[in-house]
């Protein structure tokens, strides 16, 4: 089997695994626009992929270890000692009803580099290890990122343990279910560069026909939770103007955030971006005035002030809503990431690379959120991008093209190959 087909292989059989029912896609017309890949962290869907992975991992050498949030690291020894460890990887949970790239390419990408280098008895001086985080997505458990915030000490163990997803089980139990739940502890303190390479998940590289970008920054993301409170009661007796409907209010936040965000497009910052992706509302009954809704604005851009004026104009924004419709809004901020600037040394370093396996690379920013924007927090560390086909992710539509795919891998494996020997 070429190399291609060994990492073709590996995402087909992996795209199976939370798929219903579980099938083989290798052509984009396969893709069925209702059915995704679901395989929120924990679920048995998720260990499936997982174990995968660590077979994948062992076949290639590596030492596997597994550590307490579940984040898994295979290891292959340098032939230096005392010098920092070159670490690739990304995650393999997905979101409800996503793509079978998303995470999972940067994970069998990283194993992929290893077994090039295995093929051609390349040496490598600095230790490697493919990493496999935890809970990224944030569709189970939130905060998104979440066990590479541990990894690197923004979260504590016990914290991460004891968030819950929708079932209202903890981490610490799904993770001890699946026997993902290990004992290793990773100091990241001999890891001295990180490599993340992924789907861009947006359009500008599958418009202007690029095959490869590297990242300069990522967007912070910042999740508010809202909770409005109205009054429940009958649609057909309560009159429309003593009525304190909830959903009435939620609709103009919704439509607040939507307008503003375009605003600031125009004034502030072409990659602004402002969501309302989810809405709770109690009772959600045809005949009964909404009582209570719940909804999660998510807020990004490549700078930080600019993420907190939205935020700060939504919530005014909420208080004159609230004033309006009497209806009671409390607000909560759930996940907080700032944004981050990736390493210039790893930027040059995939940009040199690249153009050593004949590939000119585009640098852009990342509007998705990705472990590496914990990972540069302690190390020197950068992301390859390949095309996603239409800019469609998070969706069951979601496809990068196999030749992208190779052209990701050579420039993976070359950088890898590269920072080994530094
Ligand atoms: C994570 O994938 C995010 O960008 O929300
Ligand atoms: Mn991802
Ligand atoms: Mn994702």
């Amino acid at each position: 089997m070429d190399t291609m087909d060994r990492l073709k292989k590996d995402l087909v059989e992996t795209g199976k695994f939370g798929r219903t029912p579980p099938r083989r896609i290798e052509r984009y017309d396969q893709l069925d626009p209702e059915k995704g890949v679901t395989r929120p962290a924990g679920t048995e869907e998720n260990r499936k992929v997982r174990d995968y992975a660590v077979e994948r991992m062992r076949e290639a050498g590596l030492t596997v270890k597994i550590d307490k949030v579940g984040n898994i690291f295979g290891r292959k020894e340098g032939s230096k000692t005392n010098t920092g460890t070159v670490m690739s990887g990304s995650h393999l949970d997905s979101v409800i009803n996503g793509g079978m790239f998303d995470g999972a390419l940067g994970v069998f990408g990283a194993i992929e580099a290893i077994r090039r280098m295995n093929d051609e008895g390349f040496e490598n001086e600095r230790p490697l290890e493919v990493a496999v985080f935890t809970a990224e997505e944030g569709s189970a458990f939130s905060p998104t990122i979440l066990a590479s915030s541990v990894l690197v000490g923004k979260m504590g163990v016990d914290e991460a343990w004891n968030r819950k997803n929708a079932m209202g089980q903890t981490l610490g139990e799904v993770l001890e279910n699946i026997g993902y739940k290990g004992s290793f502890e990773r100091s990241l303190d001999d890891v001295e560069y990180f490599v993340e390479m992924h789907v861009e998940q947006g359009p500008i590289l599958d418009k202007e026909g690029l095959s490869v970008g590297i990242v300069e920054n990522i967007s912070g993301m910042m999740w508010i939770m809202l909770t409005i409170l109205g009054s429940e009661n009958h649609a057909g007796t309560t009159p429309m103007r003593i009525r304190k409907d909830a959903l009435v209010a939620a609709a103009d936040i919704v439509s607040f955030v939507n307008k503003r965000a375009n605003d600031l497009v125009e004034k502030l910052s072409a990659a602004i971006v402002g969501t309302v992706g989810r809405l709770n509302v109690f009772p959600n009954v045809g005949n009964i005035v909404p009582g209570k809704v719940e909804m999660v604005i998510d807020i990004r851009d490549v700078v930080q002030e600019n993420m907190a004026s939205l935020k700060n104009e939504t919530l005014k924004a909420a208080k004159d809503i609230e004033n309006k419709y009497g209806v009671d809004i409390r607000t909560q901020l759930t996940s907080l990431h700032l944004p981050v600037t990736l390493s210039n040394e790893v930027i040059n370093m995939i940009d040199s690379s690249a153009r050593q396996v004949g590939i000119v690379p585009k640098r852009m920013n990342s509007g998705a959120g990705h472990d590496c924007l914990n990972m540069v927090k302690r190390t020197k560390a950068g992301m390859i991008f390949v095309p996603s086909v239409n800019g469609i992710s998070h969706a069951p539509l979601e496809w990068t093209n196999w030749e992208d795919i190779e052209k990701g891998a050579k420039v993976l494996t070359q950088t890898l190959k590269n920072l080994s020997r530094l």
